[in-house]
């Protein structure tokens, strides 16, 4: 996100800390909570200088840490590859755990920490690895692309993983290798949206009868039942109403939405793609349909656009991450995130062959 403003990260004291959060967050924010989260960002950034970490934030974070002490901001898929070429010491992620894993896995000899470990995931609970196991006896040969929203084991049972701003290019590669049918997990509303971009039927792969309903097509993608708690929320009514009250807003929804939804709104893709689209649109009124937060941190590096809000769904898991833990993250160095090296092998691969095709 382009922002003139300067950076609280590079703020010399807790006092300039406190005046570029304040021209930052002044909107959203009273004085006297900026004022108390720019001592711990100050130290934040302090100590981050001082063991050589690096801090990771994805697009949810809350506005006060979001605009504070990531060294880097993005979606699920620009964090990786950021991880990926990283030369910290120490990365600090401050998003859930599917994500610092991704991070682990990519980095198995630096230390990866996040400030709270419980930070997880209602798709990554969603699929287990034999869960995949039973799917593919079911479905013999069929290569299964995995979300990244899932835990190191489930992706080391897999072939590629995906992230929603890839999903439709990673089926297409797959299906372009020779294959007719792909096994997509574990979001079944990513999968159906999938489906309907690339021009699959989908199959729901939880049926008993869903080897013969995948026999009726030529092409297939056979899902899986899980859904984000969070997007799973928005419907076709909330679509309507914000129109008839605001007729000229761009809604943008993210993929993990229901498909009615996705198929009524102007914009569908990550959040990597929401954030340039509010930047670069011409249109000035806008409502996302994902975590409330997104929609403060978008305004705050947006101040001439106008973001309405539809905040009654909020990702409970991404709330876990705060400033004070991650102070106790870097002061502790603490959670460690750690994974079996076998799985550390075995999922690097679905994730390496993600980043070569995209
Ligand atoms: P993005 O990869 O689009 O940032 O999405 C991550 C996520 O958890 C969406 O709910
Ligand atoms: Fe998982 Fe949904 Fe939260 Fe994203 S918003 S981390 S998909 S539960």
């Amino acid at each position: 996100m382009a922002n003139p403003l300067p950076l609280v990260q590079e703020a010399g004291s807790e006092e300039e800390a406190f005046e570029r959060m304040k021209a930052k967050l002044r909107g959203l924010l009273s004085e006297s909570e900026i004022r108390a989260k720019a001592g711990l960002a100050f130290e934040i950034n302090r100590l981050k200088r001082e063991r050589n970490a690096v801090i990771l934030g994805h697009n949810y974070m809350e506005p006060a840490l979001y605009a504070s002490v990531p060294d880097y901001t993005g979606d699920s898929l620009q964090l990786a590859r950021i991880s990926a070429k990283t030369d910290a010491d120490i990365i600090l992620f401050c998003g859930v755990l599917f994500m610092a894993e991704s991070a682990k896995i990519l980095n198995p000899d630096k230390l990866v920490l996040i400030p709270n470990e419980k930070a997880g995931c209602s798709l990554a609970e969603g699929v287990s690895a034999a869960d995949v196991r039973g799917l593919k006896e079911r479905f013999p040969g069929v290569p299964v692309v995995t979300y990244v929203n899932t835990y190191a084991e489930t992706k080391a049972e897999s072939d590629y993983c995906c992230t929603s701003g890839n999903a439709g290019s990673v089926v297409r590669h797959v299906l372009n290798q020779g294959h007719s049918r792909v096994i997509f997990l574990p979001d079944e509303f990513l999968a159906r949206n999938t489906a309907r971009e690339v021009g699959v039927p989908f199959v729901p792969g939880w049926e008993d009868s869903a080897p013969e309903q995948a026999a009726q097509s030529e092409r297939a993608i056979i899902g899986w039942n899980a859904r984000c708690e969070v997007h799973e929320l928005y419907t076709v009514e909330d679509v309507e109403g914000v129109r008839k009250q605001y007729p000229d807003v761009t809604i943008i929804a993210h993929p993990e939405c229901p498909p009615e939804v996705i198929e009524r709104v102007d914009i569908a893709g990550s959040t990597k793609k929401m954030v340039e689209y509010v930047a670069e649109s011409d249109t000035k009124q806008f409502l996302l349909f994902t975590e409330c937060s997104m929609g403060d941190n978008i305004a705050v590096e947006n101040p001439d656009k106008e973001m309405l809000r539809l905040c009654s769904h909020r990702c409970p898991h991404m709330a876990l991450i705060t400033l004070e833990d991650t102070l106790a993250s870097l002061q502790k160095l603490q959670i460690q995130v750690e994974l079996a090296p076998d799985i550390i092998e075995r999922s690097r691969r679905p994730i390496d062959r993600m980043l070569e095709i995209h």
